[in-house]
């Protein structure tokens, strides 16, 4: 496909500003989850299946002295799909881009990005599946031979342009792989789903993080909190930021397994990791709907929450904790989400399944 881009166009194209991510200065209040991304593989606790393949993919460019294959990574948000995309430019050592598919709009801005990169370069793009047609179908020659195809000027004076382009890896990112259009899924040579971490990895994520940030937690304590965590490691460094701010005003600021769990109840995660967002959807499947099914669009407006946060946020734990399910009908409550509420007589009475 050809770009038409009017001459104006084509100077912002030309002119793009250099905007490498560097490394950031550490400022833990305003930017806490950069300060404490691993940025080695050593570091990077969990996903060991999918680190073992990468390192050789990587050994194998090196060797090869060409850029890493095209990457994706999918699966649910904050499982470390940027972080890891840090991890490889560190150990290709290269420079690494990141932005996401909704600051990519208009032609120019996936034109301009293209053009700034540099040999051999990662390119990370997020949420990749919101691309629209148009960037789609100019990353494709790009990814796949390494050139943009652009036409310039107006009708009368159109000129074609092919502009090489140097070798770069794209690494793409989704919670929904499966709103990717299969041309683009094709053209990535890796492709990786991340998984939900265990309560023991997600205790040793949270140990590196209170080590970096210098807060005190017992064993125990970063037990407690890696159980509420929801499988996920930014929930788990979130939440042993706020436990902590509970230690140091109602305590010494040191976390113990008592601590964490009166931290954790004030802040209303349970057990499980739910939070009232998830309860109250719960609940609503529950009380207005007989259990389900229901569809995603009637919680989502019962809640007032957009279908976005529901799907992309509440619902992946949910349903990989066996609390909720998804049928072609809706979604549906399990027994086990009804006894963790406190519903087991609701569903006798009931006849909720
Ligand atoms: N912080 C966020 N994700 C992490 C991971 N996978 N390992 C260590 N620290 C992390």
């Amino acid at each position: 496909m050809s770009i038409v881009s009017d001459d104006n166009d084509f100077e912002i194209v030309k002119n793009v500003r250099e905007e490498t991510i560097k490394p950031e200065v550490c400022d833990f209040d305003r930017n806490f989850e950069n300060c404490i991304r691993p940025k080695t593989f050593e570091t990077y606790i969990g996903q060991s299946a999918l680190k073992e393949t990468l390192k050789i993919s990587i050994e194998a460019a090196k060797r090869r002295e060409l850029p890493l294959d095209h990457a994706l990574f999918y699966g649910p948000p904050g499982l470390g799909k940027t972080t890891l995309a840090g991890v490889i430019a560190e150990q290709m050592g290269v420079e690494i881009k990141i932005t996401a598919a909704p600051a990519l709009e208009r032609p120019r801005d996936i034109i301009g990005i293209l053009m700034s990169l540099k040999g051999g370069q990662i390119l990370f793009i997020d949420e990749i599946h919101r691309l629209n047609k148009v960037a789609e179908e100019i990353l494709y020659p790009a990814m796949e031979d390494f050139f943009l195809d652009m036409t310039t000027g107006k009708i009368q004076t159109v000129k074609t342009l092919r502009i090489a382009l140097p070798k770069f890896t794209l690494i793409g990112a989704t919670t929904k792989a499966g709103e990717l259009s299969g041309p683009l899924r094709d053209r990535f040579g890796i492709v990786h789903r991340l998984e939900f971490y265990s309560e023991d990895e997600l205790t040793r994520v949270i140990k590196r993080t209170a080590g970096i940030l210098e807060i005190e937690i017992t064993e125990e304590g970063a037990q407690a909190v890696a159980k509420r965590s929801r499988g996920t490691p930014r929930i788990a460094n979130r939440l042993v930021k706020r436990v902590s701010d509970y230690a140091l005003v109602k305590h010494d600021g040191k976390i113990t397994q008592d601590i964490a769990n009166t931290a954790l109840n004030a802040l209303k995660i349970d057990d499980f990791g739910l939070d009232n967002t998830d309860r109250m959807l719960l609940r609503l499947i529950i009380e207005k709907y007989d259990g389900g099914p229901v569809g995603v669009e009637t919680i989502a407006a019962a809640l007032g929450e957009d279908v976005r946060t529901i799907e992309d946020v509440c619902e992946p734990y949910l349903l990989q904790a066996g609390l909720l399910q998804r049928t072609p009908r809706g979604r549906k409550v399990s027994p086990e989400a009804c006894r963790h509420l406190g519903y087991e007589n609701f569903t006798d009475q009931q006849n909720l399944f």
